[in-house]
């Protein structure tokens, strides 16, 4: 193959080198475009741009695979638990024995936030969104952890890491708590990473905590199959904000805030709410479709579509077959379950989804889940947060290793032209 792409521009040819991907993907290194031939790629939403080189996440959108450091994500969500695959995404191997219990006993020596964050809790309303809440959080532990901004040593930054994967359960609990008008706790640090997090946000204050084993592991696969996937909308924005050296809780509060857009994470939100509203008015999947299609009309099939599958969401099989799975084993019947099943049958007989490769996305039947396992839907989306929070460190601390230039992308003008000021009376 060669090592070379050749572009003709205006009579004249430009060489430029091609990098070709361990899954022999092949990217044109256009970094010297501009400076020899004065010009720039157009590419809004960045649909067909490779912003780095990263060895964590591979996903063939056309086959349907998703790996992470090379592990199959179906090997991973049967075999592993969260913190496992936490370690595999941030440090590049599965740990030993020795590994995972030391970074499980750094993580849980860092599971407590200062107090005065109590404080901003207090502050919002009940009526604010858990999303808003969790990363306006996220960015106030900078102050109260000044030590965690700075960091480009491997040593700093272990820390900083160790410091957000044990306090960011505590956040995102308390946002739920706060909503359900719970005195804020902190949790057991005898218990299990994905326990500990359900007690913190379940436990009643005049009730033992008991938990049922068949829900701490439909949790645990869940955070695992949210735990990375590339250069997402919300990770591009995490790699992004700390290419300017903004630090690990900043540029996460970034990413959380960009998750929660009903395009991205808080799809799974948007999901129940309409999956609910369907059921509510009689049931009546066609008529949703045509909504779907038509193009009058801003409704779209939320957990539909994807801007990298084009087969099928490895993710959604995997949790389609756990939903039948979890919901059979707490006894729980969701009648939003067959209107879900029935909207997935009907899209992908339907040659507007089939032309335009739509199939369910991991955010379909992930809310049918966590709602079994009686998690309010403002929460969804934060559970997904809790979930691709290795994923987001991983990639910040790969980014800032390979000491990556600040992310600035260019931009084709198409303003106004240079005009004379006119002074407010004459205008
Ligand atoms: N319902 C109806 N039509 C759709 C849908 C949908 N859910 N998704 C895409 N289309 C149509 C779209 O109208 C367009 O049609 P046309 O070619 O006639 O203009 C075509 O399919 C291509 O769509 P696109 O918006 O150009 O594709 P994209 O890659 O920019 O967007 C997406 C991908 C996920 C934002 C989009 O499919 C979508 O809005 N889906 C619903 C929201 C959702 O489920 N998001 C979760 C994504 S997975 C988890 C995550 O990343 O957080």
């Amino acid at each position: 193959m060669s090592k070379t792409a050749t572009l003709e521009f205006d009579g004249k040819k430009y060489e430029f080198p091609v990098t070709v991907g361990t899954e022999n993907e092949i990217g044109i290194d256009i970094k010297k475009l501009r400076g020899e031939a004065g010009l720039i790629t157009l590419d809004p939403g960045y649909k067909n741009t490779g912003s780095c080189e990263s060895a964590i996440t591979f996903l063939d959108g056309e086959k349907g695979i998703l790996r992470y450091r090379g592990y199959a994500i179906e090997d991973l969500a049967e075999k592993a638990d969260f913190l496992e695959v936490a370690y595999l995404l941030i440090f590049g191997e599965l740990p030993t024995k020795e590994q995972l219990s030391k970074f499980t006993n750094d993580i849980k020596e860092q599971s407590h936030v200062d107090e005065e964050m109590k404080k901003i809790l207090d502050g919002f309303p009940k009526s604010a969104h858990p999303m808003g809440v969790l990363a306006s959080l996220t960015s106030a532990l900078i102050a109260f952890n000044p030590s965690s901004v700075d960091v480009s040593s491997e040593e700093d930054m272990y820390k900083a890491i160790v410091k957000i994967l044990g306090k960011f359960p505590v956040l995102a609990a308390w946002t739920l708590r706060k909503k359900n008008s719970l005195p804020l706790n902190y949790g057991d640090e005898d218990l299990g990473y994905v326990e500990n997090l359900h007690k913190m946000m379940f436990e009643k204050p005049n009730k033992t905590y008991k938990v049922d084993k068949a829900v701490i592991d439909a949790l645990d696969k869940l955070l695992i199959l949210h735990a990375d996937h590339e250069q997402n909308c919300s990770t591009s924005t995490v790699r992004m904000v700390g290419s300017s050296h903004a630090g690990l809780f900043a540029s996460l509060s970034a990413g959380i805030s960009a998750l929660w857009g009903p395009l991205h994470g808080g799809a799974n939100q948007a999901v129940i709410e309409m999956l609910e509203r369907i059921k509510e008015d009689g049931g009546d999947t066609h008529k949703f479709m045509q909504k779907a299609k038509d193009k009058e009309d801003p409704f779209r099939l939320m957990g539909f579509g994807h801007r990298v599958y084009k087969n099928f969401d490895p993710r959604a099989k995997i949790i389609k077959k756990s939903a039948d799975e979890v919901l059979g084993q707490l006894g729980v019947e969701d009648p939003v379950l067959d209107i879900a099943k029935g909207l997935e049958k009907e899209a992908l007989e339907d040659d507007y989804f089939v032309k335009r490769k739509l199939y369910p996305n991991v955010d379909f039947y992930s809310g049918i889940i966590y709602r079994a396992l009686g998690i309010p839907v403002e929460m969804f989306t934060v559970m997904f947060a809790l979930g691709r929070l290795p994923g987001w460190i991983a990639q910040w601390r790969e980014m800032r290793l390979k000491k990556e230039p600040i992310g600035r992308p260019r931009q084709i003008y198409v303003g106004e032209s240079h005009r004379e000021f006119k002074p407010l009376g004459s205008r």
